[in-house]
């Protein structure tokens, strides 16, 4: 039996011929909780944190995680219980952040489209900052914060116009992106938000891409944001912290990301180098902390020869994991049991009625119905991009630490799905 390389998820292991997450077997939890059945290695997550911490060991920084990534409350407990404070994008991963035991402080708040009513609910709760996009809406945060008595904490998510070498519908930091303060128009956005009443300016921050495996656009990133700390600070505007946003890439396939301590060794040298060392640092990271965490356990129904192709029809689709429709991404795809069958080319799709519902092209697998295939690095933008398109309800999620197992989400059931809508008299 070949082994099987699987990418960056140090806590997957073939034991024997069975795959499992940690100390647990994913065909007995495939058969406790059925499928497609997310599994996430608490370690993994730990492991991923652990990294981020080692590079800013000594430092003043903070990591927040960008739960966008994967919004599930256990998730958010455990970063949470590791200390790390999270980067929200609406009003919704707000109340997620509280309901799993975060607090306002622990909060930062991006978006290029906060509401009035958004703003209100995060100045009620004592949130750390707004990353503020836009000079229109500082205008609307100042006013919102005087209505309620009180000065909002403020960074500009400037645009530093690099490329971030990555997909171009995750990449947000270029000149045409909807993201962000232009850079040259940076200054005199700090100038307005200093004079607003309803404005305390904290801080500056960029995020300019996902999925990012080169340390230079980081680094040319970097050297833009300082040179406008030094033009802001020089104006009179004191900057008290640096936010890097997140973007960090992960293994899918061959990928060869540096490590999360190698890419901020680099990056505090620079800031050393630059005389910003002992600033407060913060960052958004959040692929890199779940992405390698999870993995997405998916029943083959059919095994349907085609004229040109071979289909795998799984039991997961687009709707649960829909990177490879949107982005034509890649995730490796394995068997949760090897066997000595002769291995097949085969397209693996899902039951969804679109030719975009596709979770893996031109895969070499030995499949059967009734087999398991594991869809690896699926803990980051799966579950919390899941739809129901189709009406097919969302999947279990189960979280692993060690031997033991949490359900951590139910499998939604169709009576969920219908419970919002509402006949015709
Ligand atoms: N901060 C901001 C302001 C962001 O917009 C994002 C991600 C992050 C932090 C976290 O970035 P990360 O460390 O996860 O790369 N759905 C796409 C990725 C979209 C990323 C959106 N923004 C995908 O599946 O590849």
């Amino acid at each position: 039996m070949s082994a099987v390389q699987l990418p960056g998820a140090p806590e997957l292991h073939y034991r024997g011929d069975s795959l499992h997450v940690e100390e647990v077997a994913l065909a007995d939890l495939a058969r406790q909780h059925g499928t497609p059945l997310f599994v996430y290695s608490r370690a993994s997550m730990l492991a991923a944190l652990a990294a981020y911490q080692r590079g800013f060991a000594g430092r003043k920084a903070r990591i927040f995680y960008a739960l966008k990534a994967n919004s599930s409350l256990a998730i958010l407990q455990v970063f949470a219980r590791a200390g790390c404070g999270f980067d929200i994008v609406s009003g919704g991963e707000l109340e997620r952040v509280l309901a799993a035991g975060g607090r306002g402080s622990d909060i930062i708040f991006s978006g290029v489209g906060k509401t009035p009513g958004e703003m209100h609910r995060a100045l009620d709760i004592g949130i750390h900052c707004f990353n503020v996009e836009s000079e229109a809406e500082l205008e609307v945060l100042s006013e919102v914060a005087v209505q309620a008595g009180t000065r909002a904490p403020v960074s500009l998510r400037v645009n530093p116009d690099v490329n971030p070498l990555t997909h171009p519908y995750i990449s947000t930091g270029l000149k045409g992106s909807k993201f962000g303060i232009a850079h040259k128009n940076a200054l005199r956005a700090y100038q307005r938000a200093a004079s607003l009443p309803g404005l305390r300016v904290i801080g500056i921050d960029c995020h300019i891409g996902s999925q990012i495996t080169h340390v230079g656009p980081y680094l040319d990133a970097l050297d833009r944001m300082l040179d406008l700390v030094t033009a802001i600070e020089a104006a009179g505007i004191p900057i008290a912290h640096i936010d890097l946003g997140g973007g960090l890439g992960i293994v899918y396939n061959e990928e060869q990301p540096p490590p999360a301590d190698a890419l901020w060794q680099r990056l505090l040298a620079r800031l050393d180098a630059r005389g910003f060392g002992d600033r407060q640092l913060m960052i958004e990271p959040g692929r890199s902390l779940v992405g390698n965490a999870g993995v997405c356990v998916t029943e083959v129904l059919y095994v349907k020869p085609g004229e040109q192709k071979n289909f795998c029809v799984v039991d997961a689709a687009m709707n649960d994991l829909p990177r490879p429709a949107m982005y034509e991404a890649y995730h490796q795809i394995v068997p949760v049991r090897q066997t000595t069958l002769a291995p097949v080319v085969y397209d693996v799709v899902g039951p969804v009625c679109e030719s975009g519902d596709w979770l893996g092209r031109d895969r070499k697998l030995a499949a059967r119905s009734g087999d398991l295939l594991a869809v690896l690095s699926a803990g980051a933008y799966c579950m919390s991009m899941a739809s129901n398109y189709n009406t097919r309800g969302r999947a279990a999620e189960v979280l692993v630490d060690g031997a033991q197992v949490h359900l951590i989400r139910k499998r939604e059931d169709v009576a969920e799905m219908l419970r919002s809508e509402l006949l015709l008299p």
